[in-house]
Protein backbone atom coordinates (compact mmCIF):
# COMPACT_ATOMS: atom_id res chain seq x y z
CA UNK A 1 0.00 0.00 0.00
CA UNK A 2 2.00 3.17 -1.10
CA UNK A 3 1.28 6.16 1.49
CA UNK A 4 -0.14 9.77 0.65
CA UNK A 5 3.61 11.00 1.77
CA UNK A 6 5.02 8.20 0.12
CA UNK A 7 3.59 9.90 -3.68
CA UNK A 8 6.34 12.66 -4.88
CA UNK A 9 4.33 15.15 -7.19
CA UNK A 10 7.09 16.51 -8.34
CA UNK A 11 7.48 16.95 -12.55
CA UNK A 12 9.74 19.10 -14.94
CA UNK A 13 8.95 21.81 -17.34
CA UNK A 14 11.83 22.29 -19.80
CA UNK A 15 15.08 22.48 -17.46
CA UNK A 16 12.61 24.03 -14.49
CA UNK A 17 11.35 21.19 -11.46
CA UNK A 18 8.16 21.41 -9.89
CA UNK A 19 7.25 20.41 -6.27
CA UNK A 20 3.67 19.56 -7.72
CA UNK A 21 2.03 19.87 -11.25
CA UNK A 22 -0.39 22.16 -10.17
CA UNK A 23 0.07 25.78 -11.59
CA UNK A 24 -1.54 29.30 -11.94
CA UNK A 25 -2.93 30.69 -14.86
CA UNK A 26 -1.67 33.96 -16.19
CA UNK A 27 -3.71 37.11 -15.49
CA UNK A 28 -5.62 35.47 -12.65
CA UNK A 29 -3.46 36.32 -9.54
CA UNK A 30 -1.60 39.29 -10.41
CA UNK A 31 2.20 39.43 -10.18
CA UNK A 32 2.03 37.65 -7.11
CA UNK A 33 2.11 39.12 -3.79
CA UNK A 34 -1.76 40.32 -4.10
CA UNK A 35 -2.72 36.98 -3.00
CA UNK A 36 0.43 36.05 -0.52
CA UNK A 37 -1.97 36.12 2.63
CA UNK A 38 -4.51 33.82 0.84
CA UNK A 39 -2.44 31.42 -1.08
CA UNK A 40 0.47 29.28 0.13
CA UNK A 41 2.72 29.39 -2.55
CA UNK A 42 4.82 26.50 -1.09
CA UNK A 43 1.98 24.41 -2.38
CA UNK A 44 2.20 25.61 -5.89
CA UNK A 45 3.89 24.71 -8.95
CA UNK A 46 4.43 27.65 -10.06
CA UNK A 47 3.43 30.92 -10.18
CA UNK A 48 2.70 32.48 -13.77
CA UNK A 49 2.50 36.45 -13.88
CA UNK A 50 -0.24 38.31 -15.57
CA UNK A 51 0.89 39.21 -19.71
CA UNK A 52 3.54 41.82 -19.59
CA UNK A 53 4.04 44.43 -22.71
CA UNK A 54 7.07 46.68 -23.31
CA UNK A 55 4.74 49.75 -22.97
CA UNK A 56 2.65 50.18 -19.31
CA UNK A 57 -1.43 49.12 -20.61
CA UNK A 58 -4.40 50.96 -18.89
CA UNK A 59 -6.07 48.04 -20.40
CA UNK A 60 -9.94 48.80 -22.23
CA UNK A 61 -12.60 50.27 -20.07
CA UNK A 62 -14.93 48.86 -17.64
CA UNK A 63 -17.17 47.00 -17.93
CA UNK A 64 -14.28 44.13 -18.29
CA UNK A 65 -15.32 41.35 -16.99
CA UNK A 66 -18.93 39.41 -16.29
CA UNK A 67 -20.18 36.04 -14.83
CA UNK A 68 -21.67 33.63 -17.82
CA UNK A 69 -23.97 30.57 -16.27
CA UNK A 70 -20.38 28.13 -16.28
CA UNK A 71 -17.72 30.86 -16.50
CA UNK A 72 -16.63 33.78 -16.61
CA UNK A 73 -16.28 36.27 -19.75
CA UNK A 74 -13.35 39.08 -19.44
CA UNK A 75 -11.75 41.59 -21.79
CA UNK A 76 -9.21 43.10 -19.26
CA UNK A 77 -7.24 43.80 -22.63
CA UNK A 78 -4.16 43.06 -20.84
CA UNK A 79 -3.63 46.01 -18.44
CA UNK A 80 -0.12 45.83 -16.75
CA UNK A 81 2.56 48.30 -15.53
CA UNK A 82 4.73 47.86 -18.61
CA UNK A 83 8.08 45.84 -18.78
CA UNK A 84 10.58 48.58 -16.83
CA UNK A 85 7.94 49.23 -14.17
CA UNK A 86 7.55 45.11 -13.51
CA UNK A 87 11.31 44.67 -13.43
CA UNK A 88 12.20 47.83 -10.92
CA UNK A 89 8.90 47.39 -8.73
CA UNK A 90 7.48 43.72 -9.11
CA UNK A 91 10.47 41.81 -9.55
CA UNK A 92 12.13 42.35 -6.11
CA UNK A 93 9.12 41.10 -4.86
CA UNK A 94 9.27 37.32 -6.83
CA UNK A 95 12.16 36.47 -4.42
CA UNK A 96 9.40 35.58 -1.56
CA UNK A 97 7.17 33.38 -3.60
CA UNK A 98 8.90 30.47 -2.68
CA UNK A 99 8.04 28.23 -6.05
CA UNK A 100 9.16 28.84 -9.66
CA UNK A 101 7.91 31.53 -11.26
CA UNK A 102 7.05 32.05 -15.16
CA UNK A 103 6.21 35.46 -16.52
CA UNK A 104 3.55 35.57 -19.42
CA UNK A 105 4.95 37.73 -22.21
CA UNK A 106 2.96 39.88 -24.50
CA UNK A 107 3.27 42.34 -27.95
CA UNK A 108 1.76 43.94 -30.20
CA UNK A 109 4.61 43.21 -33.16
CA UNK A 110 7.40 40.48 -33.19
CA UNK A 111 10.06 43.36 -31.86
CA UNK A 112 7.93 43.98 -28.90
CA UNK A 113 7.49 40.32 -28.12
CA UNK A 114 11.85 40.18 -28.61
CA UNK A 115 12.49 43.29 -26.35
CA UNK A 116 10.36 41.55 -23.47
CA UNK A 117 11.91 38.51 -23.86
CA UNK A 118 14.95 39.37 -23.98
CA UNK A 119 15.47 41.30 -20.97
CA UNK A 120 13.46 39.17 -19.06
CA UNK A 121 15.52 36.34 -19.67
CA UNK A 122 17.90 38.53 -17.79
CA UNK A 123 16.54 38.02 -14.59
CA UNK A 124 17.46 35.36 -12.39
CA UNK A 125 14.57 35.68 -10.27
CA UNK A 126 12.45 34.34 -13.35
CA UNK A 127 12.87 30.69 -14.58
CA UNK A 128 10.71 30.81 -17.53
CA UNK A 129 8.73 32.90 -19.83
CA UNK A 130 5.10 32.27 -20.96
CA UNK A 131 4.71 33.54 -24.29
CA UNK A 132 0.87 34.55 -24.68
CA UNK A 133 0.25 34.23 -28.78
CA UNK A 134 -3.50 35.51 -28.21
CA UNK A 135 -2.21 39.05 -28.79
CA UNK A 136 -3.35 40.78 -32.19
CA UNK A 137 -0.63 41.50 -34.27
CA UNK A 138 -0.90 45.47 -35.10
CA UNK A 139 1.33 44.95 -38.41
CA UNK A 140 -0.67 42.68 -40.17
CA UNK A 141 -4.17 43.59 -40.29
CA UNK A 142 -5.17 43.37 -36.11
CA UNK A 143 -5.44 39.46 -36.23
CA UNK A 144 -4.35 37.49 -33.58
CA UNK A 145 -0.87 36.24 -33.99
CA UNK A 146 -1.64 32.38 -32.53
CA UNK A 147 -4.49 31.71 -35.17
CA UNK A 148 -1.97 31.60 -38.16
CA UNK A 149 0.55 28.85 -38.28
CA UNK A 150 3.37 30.90 -40.07
CA UNK A 151 2.47 34.13 -37.97
CA UNK A 152 3.38 31.32 -34.68
CA UNK A 153 6.64 30.17 -36.32
CA UNK A 154 7.99 33.70 -37.39
CA UNK A 155 7.21 35.25 -33.48
CA UNK A 156 8.17 32.08 -31.97
CA UNK A 157 11.68 31.75 -33.81
CA UNK A 158 12.32 35.07 -32.95
CA UNK A 159 11.63 34.95 -29.53
CA UNK A 160 13.60 31.76 -29.28
CA UNK A 161 16.85 33.71 -30.81
CA UNK A 162 17.16 35.71 -27.28
CA UNK A 163 15.80 33.31 -24.57
CA UNK A 164 19.29 31.49 -23.68
CA UNK A 165 18.59 30.51 -19.95
CA UNK A 166 14.43 30.69 -19.24
CA UNK A 167 12.38 27.72 -20.36
CA UNK A 168 10.61 28.85 -23.04
CA UNK A 169 6.49 28.37 -22.96
CA UNK A 170 4.08 29.19 -25.86
CA UNK A 171 0.92 29.75 -24.83
CA UNK A 172 -1.56 28.64 -27.73
CA UNK A 173 -5.12 30.30 -28.62
CA UNK A 174 -7.86 27.79 -28.86
CA UNK A 175 -9.58 30.14 -31.25
CA UNK A 176 -8.83 28.19 -34.29
CA UNK A 177 -10.02 25.46 -36.97
CA UNK A 178 -7.22 22.76 -35.31
CA UNK A 179 -5.05 23.54 -32.57
CA UNK A 180 -2.38 20.75 -34.01
CA UNK A 181 -1.66 23.59 -36.64
CA UNK A 182 0.05 26.08 -34.48
CA UNK A 183 1.09 23.73 -31.92
CA UNK A 184 3.56 22.30 -34.44
CA UNK A 185 4.25 25.43 -35.54
CA UNK A 186 5.82 26.48 -31.97
CA UNK A 187 7.48 23.26 -31.38
CA UNK A 188 8.96 23.56 -34.67
CA UNK A 189 10.41 26.89 -34.03
CA UNK A 190 11.46 25.93 -30.82
CA UNK A 191 8.98 26.11 -27.94
CA UNK A 192 9.82 23.63 -25.12
CA UNK A 193 7.03 23.28 -23.28
CA UNK A 194 2.99 24.50 -24.61
CA UNK A 195 0.06 26.03 -22.61
CA UNK A 196 -3.51 25.27 -23.75
CA UNK A 197 -5.88 26.76 -23.39
CA UNK A 198 -6.35 30.80 -23.20
CA UNK A 199 -9.53 32.07 -23.31
CA UNK A 200 -12.48 31.21 -25.97
CA UNK A 201 -13.79 34.75 -27.66
CA UNK A 202 -17.54 35.18 -27.21
CA UNK A 203 -20.38 37.60 -26.28
CA UNK A 204 -22.30 38.07 -23.37
CA UNK A 205 -25.50 40.68 -24.49
CA UNK A 206 -28.03 43.08 -22.19
CA UNK A 207 -31.38 42.32 -23.46
CA UNK A 208 -32.59 45.67 -22.04
CA UNK A 209 -30.02 47.84 -23.64
CA UNK A 210 -29.73 45.61 -26.63
CA UNK A 211 -26.18 46.06 -26.14
CA UNK A 212 -23.00 44.15 -25.35
CA UNK A 213 -22.21 44.07 -21.54
CA UNK A 214 -18.46 44.35 -21.84
CA UNK A 215 -17.49 47.80 -23.20
CA UNK A 216 -14.66 45.98 -25.32
CA UNK A 217 -17.83 43.84 -27.55
CA UNK A 218 -16.54 40.37 -26.68
CA UNK A 219 -14.56 38.57 -24.72
CA UNK A 220 -12.80 35.88 -23.48
CA UNK A 221 -14.40 33.35 -21.77
CA UNK A 222 -12.84 30.68 -19.26
CA UNK A 223 -14.34 28.63 -16.31
CA UNK A 224 -16.19 25.20 -16.35
CA UNK A 225 -17.91 25.62 -19.40
CA UNK A 226 -14.49 25.56 -21.47
CA UNK A 227 -13.30 22.00 -19.58
CA UNK A 228 -14.06 19.45 -21.84
CA UNK A 229 -13.39 21.42 -24.71
CA UNK A 230 -9.82 22.29 -23.60
CA UNK A 231 -9.42 18.72 -22.50
CA UNK A 232 -10.11 17.56 -26.31
CA UNK A 233 -7.41 19.91 -27.29
CA UNK A 234 -5.11 18.28 -24.65
CA UNK A 235 -5.12 15.30 -25.61
CA UNK A 236 -5.29 16.09 -29.50
CA UNK A 237 -1.90 17.63 -29.17
CA UNK A 238 -0.48 15.16 -26.89
CA UNK A 239 -1.06 12.33 -29.09
CA UNK A 240 -0.41 13.74 -32.41
CA UNK A 241 2.51 15.41 -30.81
CA UNK A 242 3.97 15.98 -27.94
CA UNK A 243 4.34 12.67 -27.07
CA UNK A 244 6.41 11.81 -29.82
CA UNK A 245 8.10 15.36 -29.28
CA UNK A 246 8.52 15.02 -25.63
CA UNK A 247 7.46 18.32 -25.22
CA UNK A 248 5.67 18.82 -21.45
CA UNK A 249 2.33 20.46 -22.14
CA UNK A 250 0.97 22.86 -19.29
CA UNK A 251 -3.17 21.82 -19.64
CA UNK A 252 -5.68 24.42 -18.54
CA UNK A 253 -9.55 25.49 -18.89
CA UNK A 254 -12.04 25.28 -16.15
CA UNK A 255 -9.99 22.90 -13.69
CA UNK A 256 -11.51 23.68 -10.10
CA UNK A 257 -11.09 19.93 -8.79
CA UNK A 258 -9.03 17.11 -8.16
CA UNK A 259 -10.64 15.20 -10.77
CA UNK A 260 -10.33 18.28 -13.27
CA UNK A 261 -6.58 17.98 -13.01
CA UNK A 262 -6.69 14.31 -13.27
CA UNK A 263 -8.52 14.59 -16.26
CA UNK A 264 -5.87 16.70 -17.80
CA UNK A 265 -3.26 14.41 -16.81
CA UNK A 266 -4.86 11.36 -18.42
CA UNK A 267 -5.29 13.59 -21.51
CA UNK A 268 -1.90 14.02 -21.57
CA UNK A 269 -0.84 17.24 -19.57
CA UNK A 270 2.62 17.30 -17.62
CA UNK A 271 1.27 20.12 -15.31
CA UNK A 272 -2.30 21.86 -14.54
CA UNK A 273 -2.96 25.17 -14.18
CA UNK A 274 -5.85 26.78 -12.24
CA UNK A 275 -7.51 30.01 -13.81
CA UNK A 276 -11.06 31.65 -12.83
CA UNK A 277 -11.50 28.75 -9.77
CA UNK A 278 -8.57 30.86 -8.29
CA UNK A 279 -11.41 33.76 -7.90
CA UNK A 280 -13.39 30.94 -5.75
CA UNK A 281 -10.87 29.94 -3.88
CA UNK A 282 -7.26 31.42 -4.00
CA UNK A 283 -5.75 28.16 -2.28
CA UNK A 284 -6.98 25.88 -5.59
CA UNK A 285 -3.45 24.46 -6.39
CA UNK A 286 -2.72 23.31 -2.90
CA UNK A 287 -5.91 21.66 -2.53
CA UNK A 288 -5.56 20.15 -5.94
CA UNK A 289 -2.83 18.79 -5.16
CA UNK A 290 -3.29 16.89 -1.98
CA UNK A 291 -6.07 15.46 -3.72
CA UNK A 292 -4.01 14.23 -6.46
CA UNK A 293 -1.80 13.13 -4.16
CA UNK A 294 -4.94 10.85 -2.17
CA UNK A 295 -5.75 9.44 -5.77
CA UNK A 296 -2.33 8.18 -6.47
CA UNK A 297 -1.70 7.00 -3.33
CA UNK A 298 -5.80 4.74 -3.29
CA UNK A 299 -4.10 3.30 -6.55
CA UNK A 300 -0.71 2.42 -5.67
CA UNK A 301 1.05 4.70 -7.81
CA UNK A 302 3.65 7.02 -6.28
CA UNK A 303 4.18 9.76 -9.15
CA UNK A 304 2.19 11.61 -11.82
CA UNK A 305 3.82 9.99 -14.47
CA UNK A 306 2.32 6.92 -14.01
CA UNK A 307 -1.50 8.36 -15.00
CA UNK A 308 0.19 11.55 -17.51
CA UNK A 309 -1.06 10.51 -21.23
CA UNK A 310 -2.86 7.07 -20.09
CA UNK A 311 -6.07 7.86 -21.28
CA UNK A 312 -6.91 4.40 -23.30
CA UNK A 313 -8.92 5.30 -26.47
CA UNK A 314 -10.30 2.72 -28.79
CA UNK A 315 -8.92 1.76 -31.75
CA UNK A 316 -9.53 4.28 -34.84
CA UNK A 317 -12.63 2.25 -36.90
CA UNK A 318 -13.64 0.17 -34.03
CA UNK A 319 -16.75 1.84 -33.13
CA UNK A 320 -20.09 3.02 -35.43
CA UNK A 321 -20.34 6.46 -36.91
C1 LIG B 1 -9.50 37.67 -15.62
C2 LIG B 1 -8.58 36.88 -16.51
C3 LIG B 1 -7.41 37.47 -17.00
C4 LIG B 1 -6.54 36.75 -17.82
N1 LIG B 1 -5.39 37.34 -18.27
C5 LIG B 1 -4.51 36.63 -19.02
C6 LIG B 1 -3.28 37.21 -19.42
O1 LIG B 1 -2.95 38.36 -19.07
N2 LIG B 1 -2.46 36.46 -20.21
C7 LIG B 1 -2.76 35.18 -20.60
O2 LIG B 1 -1.97 34.54 -21.30
N3 LIG B 1 -3.92 34.60 -20.20
C8 LIG B 1 -4.80 35.29 -19.43
N4 LIG B 1 -5.97 34.71 -19.01
C9 LIG B 1 -6.29 33.33 -19.44
C10 LIG B 1 -5.94 32.31 -18.35
O3 LIG B 1 -4.56 32.33 -18.05
C11 LIG B 1 -6.37 30.87 -18.74
O4 LIG B 1 -5.67 30.49 -19.91
C12 LIG B 1 -7.86 30.75 -19.02
O5 LIG B 1 -8.60 31.58 -18.15
C13 LIG B 1 -8.37 29.30 -18.88
O6 LIG B 1 -8.22 28.81 -17.57
P1 LIG B 1 -9.39 28.87 -16.44
O7 LIG B 1 -10.65 28.36 -17.09
O8 LIG B 1 -8.91 28.02 -15.32
O9 LIG B 1 -9.53 30.32 -16.04
C14 LIG B 1 -6.86 35.41 -18.18
C15 LIG B 1 -8.03 34.83 -17.69
C16 LIG B 1 -8.89 35.53 -16.86
C17 LIG B 1 -10.13 34.86 -16.33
Amino acid sequence: MVKKQDVDLQVKLGSVGLATPIVTCSGTSGYGLEYAELTDFSAVGAFFTKSITLEERKGNPPPRVVETRAGLLNAIGLANVGLERFIKEKVPQLKQIPCPVFVNVAGRTIDEYREVAERLDEVEEISGLEVNISCPNVQEGGMSFGTDAREVSRLVSAVRQVVKRCTLVVKLTPNVTDILEPARAAVEAGAQCLSLVNTFTSLAIDIEQHKPVLANVTGGLSGPAIKPIALYMVHRVYTELCRDAGIPIIGMGGVQFGTDAIEFLLAGATAVGVGTALFVEPNTPKILAEELRGYLAERDMTAPVAIIGKLQVPEKGSSEL
